[in-house]
């Protein structure tokens, strides 16, 4: 698609797309899908391994991002780059297949663009899902986390820069993840018997995996799991007003806290294996959005 990022003037570098590329992604998204298309109850990034919920999604329709305005083509292996469109048990959901990394060389504000889309699609949620080093050392590789909180170590903000149309400027991320959504989520794994950690996400600008001394010095700065994803996402939503929650997969001991080496085929082998406990997770949430 040749449609140019930004139609207005203003003073922002063209892999930069905003709020207005966002308006212009989710028309044509809504055109794709035509008569069929249902305003998301929620909006879901599904993270490395993560993928498979994605086949579970009734009356899809998938568009590639390489079709959606201000989407670049998605890079690593195990991100199939789709924007779905469907429901889950019902409920109308948008979800994406693949996400924009900072390690990807992609600017901070695009890697909180897709977020932008879901929510220009109707989106009030964002539900991020992420593979991350387990840092706590009382987590096992399978383990699913709750994210509490993040620290920012990335050294980049998806919002530097002149502000959005309809963004905070000064966005308080004293609750950067929604405390009700997430009560639901703890409520809906204690009744589907998915024992669901708790914790904080260390943002990383990869792609190298950490140090030993790094996560040493992670675990003092109290982080639990480590990650190259997520952060810019809840940034963006939390400037525009979205409620956001993120579920973290550990799919390894953070480096020097076991003596396997790190290795991406082992990331999405632990999501495979983890994939149904997540699956049920997910749709147990969604389900609550739908009553
Ligand atoms: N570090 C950073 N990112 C990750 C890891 C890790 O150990 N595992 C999966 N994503």
């Amino acid at each position: 698609m040749s449609m140019p990022f930004r139609t207005s003037s203003m003073a922002v570098p063209a892999d930069e797309p905003g709020a207005h590329d966002a308006r212009l992604a989710a028309e044509a998204i809504r055109r794709r899908a035509g008569a069929e298309f249902r305003v998301p109850a929620v909006g879901i990034v599904l993270g490395s391994g993560l993928g498979g919920l994605a086949a579970q999604v009734e009356d899809a329709i998938s568009i590639p991002f390489a079709d959606v305005p201000g989407f670049p083509v998605a890079t690593v292996a195990g991100h199939a780059g789709q924007v779905i469109l469907g429901t889950l048990d019902g409920v109308p959901v948008a979800m994406l297949a693949g996400r924009l990394h900072l390690y990807e060389g992609h600017a901070p504000a695009l890697a909180g663009y897709p977020v932008r889309v879901l929510h220009a699609l109707g989106a009030p949620v964002y539900l991020a899902s992420n593979a991350a080093g387990g840092i706590n050392r009382t987590f096992a590789p399978g383990d699913l986390m709750l994210v509490a909180d993040h620290i920012n170590l990335m050294f980049r903000n998806p919002l530097h820069g002149p502000v959005q149309p309809g963004d905070e400027r000064f966005p308080d991320m004293a609750q950067p993840y929604d405390p009700e959504l997430r009560a639901r989520l703890r409520s809906v794994a204690g009744e589907l018997g998915i024992d669901l950690k708790d914790g904080v996400y260390m943002g990383l600008l990869g792609p190298t995996y950490e140090t030993p001394a790094e996560v040493r010095m992670l675990e003092k700065f109290g982080a639990d799991a480590v990650g190259m994803s997520t952060v810019p996402e809840v940034v963006v939503a939390r400037a525009i007003g979205m409620r956001a929650v993120a579920i973290s997969l550990i799919t390894n001991k953070a480096a020097g806290l076991s003596a396997e080496p790190l290795a991406h085929d082992e990331v999405l082998q632990v999501g495979r294996e983890a994939a149904d406990r997540f699956q049920r997770l997910v749709r147990g949430f969604v389900r609550t959005l739908g009553a």
